[in-house]
């Protein structure tokens, strides 16, 4: 049975199906949830999925290197960080605590569109076809080696909202079935 840590920031739908996924799968479990933001969303969903949260105010450090040192020593053993929705870039600490082992979700065809918003910029561009991407995360801003992609047809007359529920559904799918797959081939 292999350990998920999950990083997330704000809604946590992806938490969400993360959390359903794995409450009755043989390969993987949720071992915790990191947070960012005391008031998000994703915080409830953890407790209401008896999740255990560690909440990190990184101001209340003096530099990312110290937030992220403050994080390795609190997080339990684990085999997978999986950013889903955590807004921050990460450090060289934790980058190194977790060798290929952190993955990140983006909600765009990588390498088109990286950064913020993936979704918003797509669509402002006016391509055809986006997408949602699933890669290990490395010391650039979503650069990392791609391990899944799915695309979403960008259809006329759909707006940009539109868009947006088109992608989380794939998300939804995509996450927990990459993380599967990287198990069942031994990857972690
Ligand atoms: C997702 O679109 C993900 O791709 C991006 O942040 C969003 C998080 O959504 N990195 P949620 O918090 O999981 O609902």
């Amino acid at each position: 049975m292999k350990r998920l840590i999950i990083f997330a920031s704000g809604t946590g739908s992806n938490f969400a199906a993360l959390a359903a996924h794995y409450a009755a799968s043989p390969l993987a479990q949720i071992v915790a949830l990191v947070c960012d933001h005391a008031d998000a969303p994703v915080l409830a969903k953890a407790e209401a999925a008896g999740i255990p949260t560690l909440t990190v105010d990184y101001k209340a450090y003096p530099t990312k290197r110290a937030a992220e040192q403050a994080i390795v020593a609190m997080l339990p053993p684990a085999d997978l960080l999986i950013l889903a929705g955590f807004m921050r870039i990460i450090g060289p600490t934790l980058l190194a605590a977790y060798p290929d082992r952190i993955i990140n979700l983006h909600p765009a065809l990588l390498p088109s569109f990286p950064g913020r918003t993936g979704i918003e910029d797509a669509y402002a561009y006016g391509v055809k076809v986006t997408g949602v991407t699933v890669h290990v995360v490395d010391a650039g801003i979503d650069s990392g080696r791609i391990l899944a992609q799915v695309p979403v047809a960008v259809l006329p007359h759909m707006s940009c909202a539109d868009l947006a529920t088109a992608i989380h559904a794939v998300e939804h799918r995509l996450l927990p079935t990459t993380v599967d797959r990287l198990i069942e081939e031994g990857a972690i």
